[in-house]
Formats: C-alpha cells, sequence, structure tokens
C-alpha cells in the first residue's frame, strides 16, 4: 500500500468520513423501502463494487443484489463518450423495485444510458444511490435520490474507483499527482474526462 499512497497528491474524504456516510445512506435507503417492495439493488461495476459491499451491510430492508457493467471510459480519465453494456443482468427485473449503486456520476452520459435502458424493462421503480456526485461536469441532467458526497471537478480515484484498473484498493477517496495521468509535456489537466 505504501508504493500506491506515493501516488496520492490528496486525500479528499477519509474512510472514515466514508464509512459514516455509508450508515446514513443505509438508514436512509431503509427508510424508504419496506421488506415488501421487493428491492433490488444494481451495482454498477467495475467503481461501485466497495460501496457495494459496505451499503448492502447498513440496508435492513431484504433485497437481492445483480450486477451490470458499462463501459464508458477508456483507460486514462478522457471519456470515450461511448456507451455500452459489457455484463448484463441476471435477474427480470419486471415489477421490481430497482435502486441502482454507483460510484460516480460525473458527465451524466453513463446513467442516463442505464436508467433509459433498465425503464424498458418493466420495473415497478427506479431510483439511484449515488456514493459520489460532480455536479459541475453534468452533460445530462439524470435525478439522483441518494447521494454520498459531491465532489470538485477533479479526477478521484479509490474506494472502488480506479485510475487505469489500478488504485481501487484505497480505502479512501483521493486526488492522484497529476504527472500519473498527464502525457509529457502537457502542463494543463485534461479539460475532457
Ligand atoms: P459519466 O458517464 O461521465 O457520468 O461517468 C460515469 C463513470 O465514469 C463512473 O461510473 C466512473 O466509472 C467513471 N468516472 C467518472 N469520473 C471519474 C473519476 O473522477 N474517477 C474515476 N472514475 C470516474
Amino acid at each position: 500500500m505504501r508504493r500506491l499512497l506515493n501516488d496520492v497528491e490528496k486525500v479528499l474524504i477519509s474512510e472514515q468520513d466514508i464509512q459514516a456516510r455509508i450508515v446514513e445512506l443505509g438508514r436512509e435507503i431503509t427508510a424508504a423501502y419496506t421488506d415488501q417492495d421487493r428491492l433490488l439493488l444494481i451495482c454498477v461495476l467495475k467503481g461501485a463494487f466497495m460501496f457495494l459491499a459496505d451499503l448492502v451491510r447498513q440496508i435492513e430492508v431484504r433485497h437481492a443484489v445483480d450486477f451490470i457493467e458499462i463501459s464508458s471510459y477508456g483507460s486514462g480519465t478522457v471519456s470515450s463518450g461511448v456507451v455500452r453494456i459489457l455484463l448484463d443482468l441476471e435477474q427480470d427485473i419486471t415489477g421490481r423495485h430497482v435502486l441502482i449503486v454507483e460510484d460516480i456520476v460525473d458527465t451524466g452520459r453513463t446513467l442516463d444510458y442505464i436508467t433509459r435502458n433498465l425503464q424498458t424493462r418493466g420495473p415497478a421503480s427506479l431510483r439511484v444511490c449515488t456514493l459520489l456526485n460532480k455536479p459541475s461536469r453534468r452533460e445530462i441532467d439524470v435525478p439522483l435520490d441518494f447521494v454520498g458526497f459531491e465532489v470538485p471537478d477533479e479526477f478521484v480515484a479509490g474506494y472502488g474507483l480506479d485510475f487505469a484498473e489500478a488504485y481501487r484498493n484505497l480505502p479512501f477517496i483521493g486526488v492522484l499527482k497529476p504527472e500519473l495521468y498527464k502525457p509529457q509535456g502537457q502542463d494543463e489537466p485534461d479539460s475532457c474526462r
């Protein structure tokens, strides 16, 4: 872990703050659903896997989990703009109360695609829980029902979120040193991620 920590410029949200907020989110979600709701949590892979694992332990109503994997980013911090399903759900969501669990909503393109896609499958309700929200970069307005934290316009990593598939195992949300993702000779950070 020490080698990974050397790549971190600053910690934005500490492990303690993440865990404390997840306890609150668990209470909010528990209050919003009842045991009769046939609740299904859909984890958006890969970034939300750690959040889902901690969140479900704070939710006190009966529920099932399923997974969907979407590609929206390449290996860097620049969005490809192309969204497609890499892994689809195992379960039929018709008539289910569905809660999408996301790691971060940035431009909103990924979530917009997922919600429109899932809506066509006839869920009884469809809501969204995201750990992080980056509202400054929103291109598509997507309603968010449960939000952990708002983050500034910086590329963040840790607690499930990656940069080039690494750093997911950091227990906090941090900003990496700029030289890691800046091409050689480029002084300004990417304006489009
Ligand atoms: P959007 O489609 O622009 O809203 O981006 C959503 C997806 O992009 C998220 O689910 C993440 O996988 C990824 N993403 C966006 N911003 C960041 C970031 O700051 N760090 C890591 N991944 C990010």
